[in-house]
């Protein structure tokens, strides 16, 4: 029987989903079967649309909520959480050095103990640049859930602080990726391409002990 892979993760601006892809592909490639599904946040109070204008009002909006632990509604169809797998996956952004609402609530919920209950885990943060609080938040809660956990990853944007802050204010602001950000050069927005082929690499290893 190929081992049975679960990649569950959230994604706002499509990074996580990427990285999500690549170990997918990862996975397929050294013979495991794999499954890729969303949480979906559908809670009217803490709705998130892009553009995210202006990006400091807008981030100011989540501060709190993310650092006292607010929850969310949050739905992940009972196929995924019923499904038996050999490794459940979990893919995490960063929002204010935590790991995004979404993802916490889904963690803190009885869904997750349904699905993660005596089964292996492994954590992939993604984000501009913090990804450590988020990437040990996440392995806390899972445990806590009963999962077991086997190895976690980080992939964050390209450039330093000050770069890859700006090509997240220039894509918050424009929903669309520019060359340049108020006259200045900036990176391309999101997970570099060398994070991308990391990303395959951990999931190859993951699958190696599977
Ligand atoms: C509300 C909010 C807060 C964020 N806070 C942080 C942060 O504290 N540190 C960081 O490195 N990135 C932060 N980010 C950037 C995200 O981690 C980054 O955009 C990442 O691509 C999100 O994953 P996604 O594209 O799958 O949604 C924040 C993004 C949002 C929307």
């Amino acid at each position: 029987m190929k081992p049975r892979v679960l990649i569950l993760y959230y994604s706002f601006t499509a990074q996580t989903r990427r990285v999500a892809e690549a170990m997918a592909t990862s996975f397929e490639r050294q013979g495991c079967d794999v499954a890729m599904r969303a949480i979906e946040f559908v809670d009217d109070r803490y709705r998130i649309e892009l553009p995210f204008r202006p990006v400091g009002r807008q981030l100011a909006r989540w501060l709190w909520p993310q650092l006292v632990g607010k929850t969310g509604r949050v739905r992940v169809c009972q196929e995924t959480l019923a499904g038996d797998y050999d490794l459940v996956c979990l893919g995490s952004p960063t929002w204010w050095l935590n790991p995004a609402m979404p993802i916490v609530s889904f963690l803190k919920s009885p869904a997750a103990h349904q699905l993660l209950d005596g089964k292996r885990f492994a954590v992939f943060a993604v984000c501009r640049k913090a990804w450590w609080n988020n990437a040990r938040q996440v392995r806390r809660l899972a445990t806590k859930q009963g999962g077991r956990f086997v190895g976690g990853a980080a992939f964050c944007f390209a450039g330093g602080e000050i770069q890859s802050a700006l090509s997240f204010v220039s894509y918050m602001n424009h929903d669309a990726d520019l060359e340049r950000y108020c006259g200045v050069k900036i990176h391309k927005f999101g997970v570099a391409d060398e994070g991308i082929a990391r990303a395959e690499a951990f999931a190859a290893k993951l699958a190696e002990n599977l």
